[in-house]
């Protein structure tokens, strides 16, 4: 068990549990008491430097603080208006410093934009009473450039006189400045005054530890998907340990609990019994005990394997050599549990010592499988030669005596130099291997031997920007089911940082072999019972270059069915998080049978496009199967492509969902919408 008080206080967030949360929807034109026009000077830098901005102490903030550039080197900044405080610009990243705004009186509400390290000590944006210069709320960055903006409840300091101060005491050469830009006091604070509102992120909005009742505190959170699996708090990457032992599935994930980020892994685990509603168990897998500053050994990435009675975790043991010199990188271990809800380090580990002698340190998350060929148990490891990923293969007949079988197969390297997360099985008439490389989850399908692999046919697992750590299983119905992990390391974005967690599942998906031999996605028919209400049926409908609403729902599942027959149209666009600001864009064009998703103009996620070239339609008929929750979204087409997005919108009223044709029309043959609800209730 991890989950206690003392970790909460960790994260930095209980001082503003003191305050009110928003819970529910905001009132549109909040009352504001405290604040008549009363706004510090100078509270969006426009003037370009620090006027009415006083420096406190330190050399961090100055007048070359204020920057106008609009990008850094992963996007946007997303600055309001022109200027904003940059905190690396005036003297680098280690500089320390305080700057503080004028006094102004405080009201109702108060938001602004924060970007930068996460470091709820030493990096925040702190509201400070003027009387007994007492520190009422503070937030830190969330370890991006960009902007996010926070909003905060100040209605029990209303009329009382504060400031802001921007304080950064941090030394550290990565991640050691903050952002910041447009203080907002009043009623602006909340939305522009034009029908848009912001999302309220920011006011220490994660639930209680766990085996509290998730559902409604999700609920409160207008970031935190509802039907994807989140960490209570703290951080999630890879899913991990995925089977079904006894009618129950388990999803372990790569877990930090301290903060929500990467640090020295734990294992989380959730139960269910349709893939679909979780329940959060304790904590299966911690690291080892250290007494060593800065130690970052943990139990990295591994799987399942029922024998014996028992379910057993076979998983990467990481060994931080900077703290443990000397020391194996990476081992495989063993941990076992008779109740599916306690395990135990097994006795004999390592199981596998290390990588097999001469290879390189990197060998890790074990993913075992039965092999039919020779009715074993066999075991794939991410590897590398240095220049191309490798798989390492192994062969035992219980959970704990391995030995080496060879090099399963070694790639190009075209899709990266080391390879993570393998995984290989049995699907129709071929093998499939698929590992994350380059930031992406890449697929190979070919044939076996029982010692080699030889590929066929290559692909991606998903052809959005957030997916990757994919990992298989099979059930006990024999169906081949996925989860991955909506996020990466090169891209993603986190802005659910503000609140305290951070990562998110994919749903459950099921593999199957495309009719090209590739390998196809579609969402598990268990998903039908997250449906909340009626399904919105659209019919037979046809659309112009005018566009045509559909539903208003960021909590849904789209499915529709064009009929290319009857379509003259080149190309259609489907919208989705709509509003005047902002939308999510899906375009089929119908020469190039290309799907792109664009994520330009969506939110705090990542900004870009991505392609995927869709199999001729059987029958001259598409089909699009959409999930969105909240600030995520799956796109699964009839041929088993699947694009996942993390755009997380800025504005509660970007719900809208509405398509429109490009010259000509498009027939849909159905179009529904049905409304999805949570799976934690
Ligand atoms: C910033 O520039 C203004 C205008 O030149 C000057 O009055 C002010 O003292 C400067 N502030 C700091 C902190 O250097
Ligand atoms: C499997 O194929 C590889 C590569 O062709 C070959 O070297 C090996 O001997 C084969 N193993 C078996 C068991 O057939």
């Amino acid at each position: 068990m991890v989950a206690s008080s003392s970790r909460l206080i960790k994260l930095g967030l209980v001082m503003s549990a003191a305050s009110r949360v928003f819970a529910g929807p905001l009132p549109e034109q909040p009352a504001d008491r405290g604040n008549q026009g009363n706004e510090p000077l100078n509270p969006g830098f426009e003037t370009g430097n620090l006027q009415g901005w006083q420096v406190v102490h330190g050399d961090a903030f100055g007048n070359r603080s204020v920057t106008d550039s609009a990008s850094y080197w992963g996007g946007p900044f997303y600055q309001d208006q022109k200027y904003f405080i940059w905190g690396i610009a005036q003297a680098g990243e280690s500089a320390v410093g305080e700057l503080k705004s004028s006094p102004f009186r405080a009201g109702s509400a108060l938001s602004f934009l924060v970007g930068g390290g996460y470091d709820p000590d030493k990096l925040y944006v702190g509201l400070v009473r003027d009387r007994d210069n007492q520190l009422l709320l503070k937030q830190t960055g969330i370890n991006d450039e960009a902007l996010v903006r926070i909003t905060w409840d100040t209605s029990k300091w209303a009329g009382q006189m504060v400031h802001i101060v921007i304080h950064d005491s941090s030394t550290s050469e990565s991640w050691g400045h903050i952002n910041f830009d447009d203080l907002r006091v009043g009623p602006r604070a909340l939305g522009n005054g034009d029908g848009l509102t912001f999302q309220v992120i920011g006011q220490a909005k994660q639930p209680p530890p766990r085996n509290s009742p998730a559902c409604s505190l999700y609920a409160t959170d207008p970031l935190r998907p509802q039907y994807h699996y989140t960490p209570y708090q703290g951080w999630i990457n890879d899913p991990a340990g995925l089977a079904q032992w006894k009618g129950r599935h388990h999803l372990f994930s790569q877990f930090y609990p301290d903060a929500p980020m990467w640090g020295p892994m734990y294992w989380s685990h959730a139960v269910s019994t349709d893939a679909v509603h979780w329940r959060e168990l304790p904590v299966a897998l911690s690291p080892a005990k250290t007494s060593i500053p800065g130690d970052e050994s943990g139990r990295f990435t591994g799987s399942a394997m029922v024998h014996g009675g028992e379910l057993h975790l076979v998983f990467t043991d990481y060994v931080d050599t900077k703290a443990h010199p000397g020391a194996v990188q990476e081992s495989v271990a063993v941990a076992s549990s008779k109740d599916g809800v306690k395990f135990e380090l097994s006795s004999r580990n390592p199981v596998v010592p290390g990588p097999p002698a001469g290879a390189p340190v990197f060998f890790r998350d074990p993913k075992v499988f039965h092999d039919p060929t020779d009715n074993s148990w066999k075991m794939v490891l991410g590897a590398t030669n240095g220049a191309s990923g490798q798989v390492q293969l192994y062969r035992s007949s219980d959970p704990f005596s391995w030995s080496h079988v060879g090099l399963m197969y070694t790639g190009d390297g075209s899709t990266g130099s080391v390879w993570e997360c393998p995984n290989f099985f049995p699907l129709g008439d071929k093998w499939v291997l698929f590992y994350g490389g380059n930031g992406v989850g890449v697929y190979e399908t070919g044939s076996y031997n029982g010692s080699m692999f030889t590929s066929e046919k290559r692909g991606l697992v998903d052809a959005g920007p957030a997916s990757y750590a994919m990992q298989w299983y099979r059930d006990e119905s024999g169906r081949n089911l996925a989860i991955s992990w909506m996020g990466n390391w090169p891209t993603s974005k986190w802005p659910t940082r503000a609140n305290g967690w951070a990562g998110q599942q994919s749903i459950t998906r099921e593999l199957f072999l495309r009719e090209d031999g590739g390998l196809g996605s579609r969402p598990i028919a268990e998903l039908d019972s997250l449906a909340s209400g009626p399904t919105k049926k659209l019919g037979r409908l046809q659309v112009g270059e005018q566009a045509h609403s559909l539903a208003n729902t960021n909590t849904a599942r789209v499915r529709l069915a064009v009929d290319l027959g009857a379509t003259s149209a080149s190309s259609f666009t489907l919208f989705h998080f709509q509003s005047r600001a902002e939308s999510t864009l899906l375009t089929y064009d119908i020469a190039s049978r290309t799907l792109t998703l664009d994520t330009t103009n969506s939110g705090y996620g990542q900004v870009g496009k991505w392609d995927a070239v869709l199999a001729k339609p059987v029958d001259n008929k598409l089909t699009l199967d959409i999930f969105l929750d909240r600030g995520i979204l799956e796109a699964f087409a009839g041929d088993g492509t699947v694009m996942s997005a993390t755009v997380w919108p800025r504005y509660r009223e970007s719900t809208g969902i509405s398509v429109v044709a490009h010259e000509g029309t498009v027939a849909f043959g159905a179009i529904s919408v049905t409304p999805l609800g949570s799976s934690w209730c």
